[in-house]
C-alpha cells in the first residue's frame, strides 16, 4: 500500500481562530497543512500572505507547511515564505518567466519544490523538470475557490502524470487539489495520487477527525 498523506487545505478553516483550526485538524490525523496563496492577479481571489504561516509557526505549529503559490510573478516572494516556516513551495509554471530559475531557488533555500498544473495545462512543463521536483501538484478544479467539483476528466491526468513518475524513477509525491471528498479519494487514489489536499470537504463538516478517519478507510480498502 502507498503511504497516503492528508492535506487539509486552510482555506475553508475558520480564520478568526486559525491556529485552533489548525491544531484540530492535525490532532484529527492530518499530515500536512496546505496553504493556498492567493493575488487577485493569477487567480480572481486574494487570501493570505508569510505573514500567516509565520502567525502559525508562532503558535507552535510543526507539521509540514504546503504552501500553494497561486501568484504572479513567484520568485521576489518566495525568501518571505521560506522565512516564515514553509517546507514546500508549489508554484504554477504560467506565472513565473522562468521556471527553471524558480525551482532552483527554492530549492536552494532549503525547501522542497513543486509545480502545479491547472486543469488544461499540460503536462509538458515536466519534460525538463521532473527530475528536479518533490511534488506535482494537479489541479482538479480552477484555482481560485475553495468548494467547487472535481472535474471527472483529470482521473485520466492523475494517471498519466503517475506514469511519468513511475517512468522517471524517483520518488515524487502526486497531489491532487480541488473538489477532494470522500466520495472520489479512492478512485483518485488507484490513479495514482498520494497526496490528497482537502478545503471544504474537512473544514465544513463538525468532526474533522471522524472525516479523516472516513478518507483513511476509502484509501485502506484499495
Ligand atoms: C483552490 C485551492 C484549493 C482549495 C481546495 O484554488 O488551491 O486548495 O482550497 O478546496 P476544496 O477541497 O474545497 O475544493
Ligand atoms: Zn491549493
Amino acid at each position: 500500500m502507498r503511504n497516503y498523506l492528508i492535506a487539509p487545505s486552510i482555506l475553508s478553516a475558520d480564520f478568526a481562530r486559525l491556529g485552533e483550526e489548525v491544531e484540530k485538524v492535525l490532532q484529527a490525523g492530518a499530515d500536512w497543512i496546505h496553504v493556498d496563496v492567493m493575488d487577485n492577479h493569477y487567480v480572481p481571489n486574494l487570501t493570505m500572505g508569510p505573514l500567516v504561516c509565520k502567525a502559525l509557526r508562532n503558535y507552535g505549529i510543526k507539521a509540514p507547511l504546503d504552501v500553494h503559490l497561486m501568484i504572479e510573478p513567484v520568485d521576489a516572494i518566495i525568501p518571505a515564505f521560506v522565512e516564515a516556516g514553509a517546507s514546500m513551495i508549489t508554484f504554477h509554471p504560467e506565472a513565473s518567466k522562468h521556471v527553471d530559475r524558480t525551482i532552483d531557488l527554492i530549492k536552494k533555500l532549503g525547501c522542497q519544490v513543486g509545480l502545479a498544473f491547472n486543469p488544461a495545462t499540460r503536462l509538458d512543463y515536466l519534460d525538463y523538470t521532473l527530475s528536479q521536483l518533490d511534488l506535482i501538484l494537479l489541479m482538479t478544479v480552477n484555482p481560485g475557490f475553495g468548494g467547487q467539483s472535481f472535474i471527472p476528466g483529470m482521473i485520466d491526468k492523475i494517471k498519466k502524470t503517475r506514469a511519468l513518475i513511475d517512468q522517471s524513477g524517483r520518488e515524487v509525491y502526486l497531489a491532487i487539489d480541488g473538489g477532494v471528498s470522500e466520495k472520489n479519494i479512492a478512485d483518485i487514489a488507484k490513479a495514482g495520487a498520494n497526496v490528497f489536499v482537502a478545503g471544504s470537504a474537512i473544514f465544513g463538516q463538525k468532526d474533522y477527525a471522524e472525516t479523516i478517519r472516513t478518507f483513511r478507510e476509502k484509501l485502506a480498502d484499495l
